[in-house]
Formats: C-alpha cells, sequence, structure tokens
C-alpha cells in the first residue's frame, strides 16, 4: 500500500521516523512530505534514508508531473504526525499553500492526523473548532497522549506512540469486510507438564494466529484469541484468553463455539499427554538411565468441533491447520485433503516444516484448501497470508 506520511513543524517530528520504520517493515511504500518547518526539525536525508524513496517538500519542482495530484491520487492511505495547531487551522480552512496542504486536498484516501502541542494550544478554542470542522469530514484525529511535554511541563498533547499511529492508520485503510464477525483464534503451542519443572511442548511460536487475529481485528472482527504459551506481542483485539494445556484450550473453545461464527484453529495442539502430572520433580539421580512416560490422547478439539457443529447444526466456520513434512507441494496437497476429510473442517490451510522451517519465521509457504475443492497457494509474510486467509474466510460467510 502507498502511504504519504506527512510531517509538520513540531518537536514530535523526530518521531515520524519510528512511524516510517513500522509502516515500511510491513510492507508499505512511504512516501514522506515534510512541511518547511519539519525540516527545521528533521533532516530529509533521515526521512530519505528510512523511507528508501526522495523527499522533496517543494510544490514548484517536478512541476510537469503536477506532483500534488499525482501524490494524492496515488496515496492509499495519508497520515500527518505530528500535526501542529497551525497546520490544524490550514487544514481546517483548506489553505492549500504548501506540498502537503496541496497533496491533502488532491487526495481521496483516507487521512489520520496526530496532533502534538502544548495542552494549552490543544485545548484553545481555536483549535477545538478547527479539530471538530476536521473530524466532521471525515479526517480521522487521534487525542493526543497525556503525558511529560517539552519544556518542564506536562498534560495532554504529547504525539501518541508510533504504534498506536500505524495501527489506527491501518485500521482506516482496511477493509472493513469482516466487520460484526466474531471469529475465535487459537495460537501458539501447549505444553503439557510432566512434573512442574518438565513439559511435552512444541515449536510453534503463534505468530501466524496472532497475525490472523491482527488483520482480522484490523478487518473488523470481533477477535477472542485464545492463545497457548505464546510470548510475542499480542495485538489489541475483542478479548485474548491465555491457557497453558490442550485440555484448557478444549475447554475455552467449546464454551466459545455458540458464540462465534469462525473458529480458526491455528495453534499447535499437543497429541499427548501424561495420564497424571507427577506432583514433585522428577529427581535424575533416581530415574537410572531410561525413562518411560505413559502417555495417553488429548482430545482432538478440532474433531470435536466439527462434530458438535454438524450435530447442534450450528453455523460455525471453521479452520484448521496441518504442519507436515512432505516430499513436494504435489504430496503436501495430498496429506492437506486427506487431514481436511478427517477433521470435516471448511477450509484447511497446510504448511510444510521440513528440516524446522517456518517455526517463529515471519514468513511461510501454505497451501489453502476448501471444502468445495479451491486449492490456492501462497508465499510471503505471516501476516499477507493471514489475510489470503481472511480473504478465503470472507468468501465462505
Ligand atoms: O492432526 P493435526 O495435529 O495435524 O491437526 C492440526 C489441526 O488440528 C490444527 O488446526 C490444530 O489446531 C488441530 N488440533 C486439535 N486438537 C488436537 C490436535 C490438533 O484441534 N489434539
Amino acid at each position: 500500500m502507498r502511504v504519504i506520511l506527512g510531517i509538520t513543524g513540531g518537536i514530535a517530528a523526530y518521531k515520524a521516523t519510528g512511524i516510517i520504520r513500522l509502516l515500511t517493515e510491513s510492507g508499505h511504500d512511504v512516501k514522506v512530505i515534510p512541511t518547511a518547518n519539519a525540516l527545521r526539525f528533521i533532516g530529509a536525508t533521515t526521512l530519505e534514508a528510512l523511507s528508501h524513496n526522495s523527499v522533496d517538500p517543494d510544490l514548484y519542482t517536478d512541476v510537469e508531473s503536477v506532483k500534488h495530484v499525482e501524490l494524492g491520487q496515488s496515496a492509499d492511505l495519508v497520515i500527518v504526525a505530528p500535526a501542529t495547531a497551525a497546520f490544524l487551522g490550514r487544514f481546517a480552512a483548506g489553505i492549500a499553500d504548501d506540498l502537503l496542504l496541496n497533496t491533502l486536498l488532491a487526495t481521496r484516501a483516507p487521512i489520520l492526523v496526530a496532533p502534538a502541542m502544548h495542552t494549552e494550544m490543544w485545548q484553545n478554542p481555536a483549535t477545538i473548532a478547527n479539530v471538530a470542522t476536521l473530524r466532521a469530514r471525515g479526517i480521522q484525529i487521534l487525542d493526543p497522549a497525556v503525558g511529560r511535554l517539552t519544556g518542564s511541563d506536562s498534560g495532554a498533547g504529547r504525539l501518541p506512540e508510533q504504534e498506536e499511529i500505524v495501527s489506527a492508520a491501518l485500521k482506516l485503510a482496511a477493509p472493513q469486510d469482516l466487520a460484526g464477525q466474531r471469529i475465535l483464534i487459537t495460537a501458539g503451542g501447549t505444553q503439557e507438564p510432566i512434573d512442574p519443572v518438565r513439559f511435552l511442548g512444541n515449536h510453534s511460536s503463534g505468530k501466524q494466529g496472532i497475525a490472523l487475529a491482527e488483520e482480522a481485528g484490523k478487518r473488523g472482527a470481533l477477535v477472542t484469541l485464545v492463545t497457548a504459551n505464546v510470548t510475542e506481542t499480542l495485538p489489541p483485539v475483542h478479548s485474548v484468553v491465555k491457557v497453558g494445556t490442550a485440555a484448557e484450550m478444549e475447554a475455552v473453545v467449546n464454551q466459545q463455539l455458540t458464540q462465534v461464527d469462525v473458529v480458526i484453529m491455528a495453534a499447535a495442539v499437543a497429541d499427548f499427554r501424561l495420564a497424571q502430572a507427577l506432583p514433585n520433580k522428577m529427581k535424575r539421580s533416581e530415574l537410572g538411565d531410561e525413562l518411560t512416560l505413559n502417555l495417553i490422547a488429548n482430545p482432538d478439539i478440532l474433531r470435536g468441533l466439527t462434530a458438535r457443529i454438524k450435530d447442534e447444526a450450528l453455523k460455525v466456520l471453521t479452520v484448521g491447520f496441518a504442519a507436515e513434512t512432505a516430499a513436494n507441494t504435489n504430496d503436501l496437497q495430498r496429506l492437506a485433503e486427506h487431514k481436511l476429510e478427517k477433521k470435516n473442517c471448511d477450509i484447511l490451510v497446510a504448511n510444510d516444516v521440513s528440516a524446522g522451517a517456518i517455526f517463529g519465521s515471519d514468513d511461510s509457504s501454505v497451501l489453502v484448501l476448501t471444502k468445495s475443492g479451491g486449492v490456492s497457494a501462497r508465499e510471503g509474510s505471516k501476516r499477507s497470508i493471514a489475510n489470503h486467509i481472511l480473504d478465503v474466510v470472507g468468501q465462505q460467510i
């Protein structure tokens, strides 16, 4: 997505570097338009290096390409951060006297503005009126954060955290095709205790489930994220439930089943557990050279769900995952078709985890199969794969 980042002349201008980073790291093409005063606080060279795009805030260069119109029309999203009181006034009045204001007036893309100024200026009736005018025109304006300001004072006026700005902006640009859909997503890997110290577990990091939760939330879904032993930072979703074992996960998922429209079982669930975990730590000195653990099978949560959905005639779409070690894509597809049938889910996402590939990585490669025979292959970031899976979900609900 092409994101235009406008920077205006306030001390928080240096924080725009974090915003550029977050956007480029998520794969967005960032074009920065600083105002002349913003360049008093931060150099064009820094902005060019971070955005990988040229920075030229002059309205009167490259005139032949009608720069402001071209920029405005090419944008999928516009962010202005930080926005000064003067900028809000000029934007509210439609005074297009520099490249940023001209571009803002020439774009149809959603616009998010993150003001930063001293509390007195934010609370001044002129600023309040300008913010109200812009909000009434559909511009999203974040309230500044409360905290330490430039001088020794503190109060409302700080630029919100860069993550908050980026997440609010991306939400604005994302299609709301899953609006109101209640989606339960499991992520991570269950751990089955052996004794108070040891457990049986797996390598799942939870990254794919987390990416699904984050993207589904941006697309308007009400996400319940059930995490099993995930250490990754969790996205802001409707609700989060933390579990440890397969039995705990089964209880949560079963309890939620009648209250959701979609269940995505991205978690790696341990197939076996100890019938009874030991109450005290096994002592190495007492174990000898061989150890036999008596394991019993865990319930297959997904199979249980699809059986219950059928029995109770529930309207819940189910997505299963299959981590397989396959010789090639054909082999992977064959294994995936078999699993789709066995689990009786609507959609199955299969990946090849030979040689530990994919676990913990930010990228993946998957085959997405549907009950009706659809097959699609995707390779790339777990975020882009999440969006493809959600596209397939969106087609079936
Ligand atoms: O059988 P397998 O472990 O390959 O199946 C993977 C899919 O089934 C995943 O969606 C996983 O969340 C789910 N699963 C489950 N309960 C189990 C094992 C796996 O729900 N005991």
